[in-house]
């Protein structure tokens, strides 16, 4: 049978109505996808550039309300010096190529994780793209960059901390909404779905709090193959979960 298009595809995700509000992704497999064309790693990344394109398109077409790129973690600064620039060049180039279209359709753009790392372009790149953006609702499209889990936790603990010590909060106001609140996805939905790419079965320190009744998708698909199909393949394998949240189904 040949395999069904992209618009096949959405046809029957609109079919079976349930979009996820919120997607998560691990973009992971660049370096071997570059590899097995020998080449260096940085051509991997900038083929997964034109997958973020892609995925982003198809989310704004599937109806998805917010997706979650993990692009670069904290653990990321070990790489090589010259992966790293190429990183912070391909975020530049992409906010910078990007922007306009992001605006038009609808898009706000944010990032989040220790944004004061950033090389000073890629800096001023994030904070011109989320101001023009910020007024947009159609999709919020979060790309987390020099970020880590555990360190947004400790983050949201240290400012419930210091309203308790200022006398803002009474330690019994400490609740899991309190807690959400100081979380850089404050107000946003949890992700319904998680897809992680080249087939990799970890959850790598990303959105520990909010992941916690997400449904995992691992698909075996290097991320610069991961194309606008693949993403509507996830979408399709989560419209066919039972999503009970620790409840029974009857
Ligand atoms: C994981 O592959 C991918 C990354 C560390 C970087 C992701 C970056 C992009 C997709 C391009 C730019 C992003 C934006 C938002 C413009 P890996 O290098 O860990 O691959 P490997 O596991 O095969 O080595």
């Amino acid at each position: 049978m040949p395999e069904a298009t992209s618009d096949e595809l959405l046809g029957r995700i609109r079919l079976h109505g349930r979009i996820p509000r919120h997607v998560a992704v691990i973009m992971d497999g660049n370096g071997r996808w570059a590899r097995d064309r020998i080449m260096p790693r940085t051509f991997g990344h900038r083929a997964g550039m034109q997958s973020v394109r892609d995925v982003v398109e198809g989310a704004i077409e599937v109806g998805v309300g917010a997706l979650s790129l993990f692009a670069f973690s904290k653990e990321n600064w070990q790489r090589p010096k010259p992966e790293v620039s190429a990183l912070m060049s391909l975020l530049e180039e992409y906010i910078q190529r990007e922007a306009d279209a992001l605006d038009e359709n609808g898009v706000r753009v944010r990032v989040f994780g220790e944004l004061e790392r950033l090389t000073p372009p890629a800096a001023a790149a994030v904070e011109r793209v989320t101001a023009q953006t910020a007024g947009n609702a159609r999709l919020d499209l979060n790309l987390f960059i020099s970020y880590g889990s555990r360190a947004e936790l400790v983050r949201a603990a240290r400012r419930l901390a210091e309203d308790v010590a200022a006398g803002r909060l009474r330690p019994g106001d400490v609740t899991e909404e309190a807690f959400a609140e100081r979380l850089y996805t404050a107000g946003m939905p949890d992700p319904d779905l998680l897809i992680r790419t080249s087939g990799e079965q970890r959850i790598s320190n990303f959105m520990l709090w909010q992941l916690a009744y997400t449904e995992l998708y691992v698909s075996p698909v290097l991320w610069p193959d991961f194309r606008r199909a693949q993403f509507y393949e996830a979408i399709l394998a989560f419209q066919a979960r039972d999503r009970r949240f620790g409840k029974v189904t009857v």
